[in-house]
């Protein structure tokens, strides 16, 4: 059990404080750090036990790799071999920002980092803490979201806390994350960009900026060699059995009466138009199905809400797929085990 040091975001001003990460990072140790999208867990990039400390910290299975973050744009070319003229676009209009972007790696990062894979990850967050604490580190910045393997990321400091009190050197409270879907995930080594992982940035925001066809492989079957070693692991299981319903929520309402079981805890996730339809239930609305932007925001944290409250099996209001609802859907059905019931 390590002794973890908590640490308020406004503290970063203090030279000791700053002393305090950088000498951290340099040690090759942990930090935990807010960024737009999802809290990440930080250590140095290019330091394989740094990269040792993340995997253990998470117990994440170690071919699936990591996630380099940068504080400056021109930082990409340090550790990818090639930049395609379709990539700088991207880089230009949405970095910083919840956009990673797969390179071919050069030599020097760590196969540790990378899981093994000759490719590697790099973004460059649209967050003023996570950039003052890649500043201060002097170093490019490993970081896979904050939560214990396979459970939902963390968007609220409490869902750190709860999960790597013990397991890290130090937590930075940033308060909630704004966005609260992990980065889009975009190869960009191929002639054409491929999305690997659904996120904030969506294929339609990217096919109007390069006025090229973006293929989507996030939601390809995993038999055969996967593309993105993330897509064959469990992700985002809260403890209770998630189901999806796909219907009106007077349909929903009939099928959960229908199946009620007085030994289970119940609960629907759903958005705020169709919360007042299950009145008798425990609901946790989370945003109008007409911003989407919220739901995305509140997920998380409502599925782990979930497992605070003891529920066994908890119905989710189905999403349309739509634009954000895409990545919206993609965390939902690995959540549920892509157990979706038409009603
Ligand atoms: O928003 C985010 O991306 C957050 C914050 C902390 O920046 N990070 C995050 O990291 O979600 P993580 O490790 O939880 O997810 C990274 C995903 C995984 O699915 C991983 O398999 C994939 O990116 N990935 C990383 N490097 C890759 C590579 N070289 N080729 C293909 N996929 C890669
Ligand atoms: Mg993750």
């Amino acid at each position: 059990m390590i002794k973890t040091q908590i640490i308020k975001s406004k503290d970063l001003k203090k030279d000791d404080i700053k002393q305090l990460i950088y000498q951290t990072i340099q040690a090759g140790q942990t930090v935990v750090f807010p960024t737009e999208t999802v809290y990440g867990i930080g250590g140095d990039a290019l330091n394989p036990f740094a990269v040792k400390q993340i995997y253990q910290a998470k117990g994440r299975p170690s071919d699936n790799p990591l996630i380099i973050h940068i504080a400056k744009k021109t930082d990409v070319f340090l550790y990818a071999k090639h930049v395609s003229s379709y990539a700088k676009l991207l880089m230009r209009v949405f970095w910083p920002g919840p956009l990673t972007l797969i390179f071919d790696k050069k030599e020097h990062v760590p196969k540790e980092t990378t899981g093994g894979l000759v490719t590697v990850a790099i973004r460059y967050p649209d967050h003023l803490v996570a950039k003052q604490v890649i500043k201060i580190a002097q170093k490019p910045i490993a970081a896979p979201s904050a939560n214990l393997s396979g459970k939902p990321s963390s968007t609220q400091f409490k869902h750190v806390f709860d999960d790597l009190n013990g397991r890290v050197q130090l937590m930075i409270d940033g308060g909630d994350s704004m966005i609260g879907i992990e980065s889009t995930v975009v190869d960009v080594t191929k002639p054409i960009p491929v999305i690997l992982r659904p996120g904030f940035i969506t294929k339609e925001m990217m096919e109007s900026i390069l006025g090229v066809k973006v293929v989507d492989h996030s939601s390809d079957k995993i038999d055969g060699p996967v593309k993105s070693p993330g897509m064959k692991y469990t992700h985002y299981k809260p403890k209770g059995e998630v189901k999806i319903l796909k219907g009106s929520s007077e349909n929903m309402l009939i099928y959960i009466q229908n199946e009620q079981n007085k030994l289970q805890k119940q609960a629907i996730i759903c958005s705020n138009e169709s919360a007042s339809t299950f009145n008798s239930f425990y609901v946790k609305s989370i945003g109008s199905m007409y911003h989407l932007d919220q739901i995305a925001k509140n997920l998380f944290s409502a599925l782990r809400e979930m497992d605070e409250m003891g529920i066994d099996l908890i119905y989710v209001e189905f999403f349309p797929e739509a634009h954000l609802g895409h990545a919206i859907m993609n965390r939902l059905l690995k959540a549920s085990g892509y157990q979706v019931i038409p009603v």
